[in-house]
């Protein structure tokens, strides 16, 4: 069997990650989280106090990028988690504080270049899966299958909402709508590699669809490629 290249974009919280790393887990493929590596960089420019709610002081994020170290390590379960020079920061990168600056970093090209770049070493051996918002235009723009997932921004509110229940995190279910809202527009508005289906993505929206059939869609579409 040949190994492909999957890449999964989409809106925030649309399950891309639950469905990614269902794949790769079957594919026996790596499974890389790009969004994880976003996070990683606001919690590092969050730590410094590059950005905060009244400054985003871009230039010194931009020279301090070099001493920002990034990888992923499996856990006991065989999970990837990521780690920030050296610290293992997987929970750290999930709070609401973190949801809120991601975009706005996201926005920096010097920090899109440096991802980048990493992401497509990473998947230099292709049998990887990897998810974010520019995968299938920008990292991978020859990957074999290139899926776009959508869901209306309740459904993926509700979803994140829960997540960060479960998590015993304090916010309101319109706190996370709005941020959900809020990265979509930046995502989708940004100059540098804006959030945009693929020409020759799939699109698969699961509002109506759980989590087995979408898995069960999406394995179909890689086995026909491989
Ligand atoms: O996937 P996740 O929601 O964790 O991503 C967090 C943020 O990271 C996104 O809202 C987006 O601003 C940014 N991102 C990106 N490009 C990617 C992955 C994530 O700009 N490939």
């Amino acid at each position: 069997m040949s190994k492909i290249t999957i890449a999964i974009d989409g809106y925030s919280s649309t399950g891309k990650s639950t469905v990614a790393r269902q794949l790769a887990d079957w594919l026996e493929y790596v499974y890389v989280d790009s969004g994880a590596m976003y996070r990683a960089v606001t919690l590092f420019a969050l730590r410094k106090g590059f950005i905060s709610e009244t400054q985003f002081d871009k230039q010194k994020l931009i020279d301090s990028l070099p001493e920002v170290t990034l990888e992923f390590r499996k856990n006991a379960e065989g999970k990837a988690e990521i780690f920030l020079k050296g610290e293992n920061v997987e929970k750290q990168i999930r709070t609401m504080e973190v949801s809120e600056y991601v975009s706005p970093i996201a926005t920096v090209s010097e920090v899109r270049r440096k991802l980048v770049e990493q992401q497509q070493r990473m998947g230099e051996g292709k049998g990887v899966v990897m998810d974010g918002r520019d995968i299938g235009t920008v990292v991978f723009p020859n990957a074999e299958l290139k899926i776009f997932m959508n869901a209306s921004a309740e459904t993926r509110a509700s979803r994140r909402f829960k997540e960060l229940q479960d998590r015993g995190d304090k916010v309101t279910f319109n706190e996370v709508l709005e941020n959900v809202k809020e990265r979509d527009h930046i995502d989708s508005t940004r100059k540098d590699s804006p959030l945009r289906k693929a020409g020759d993505a799939i699109e698969v929206d699961n509002s109506e669809m759980n989590l087995e059939d979408q898995f069960h869609t999406i394995l179909q579409l890689a086995k026909d490629r491989i």
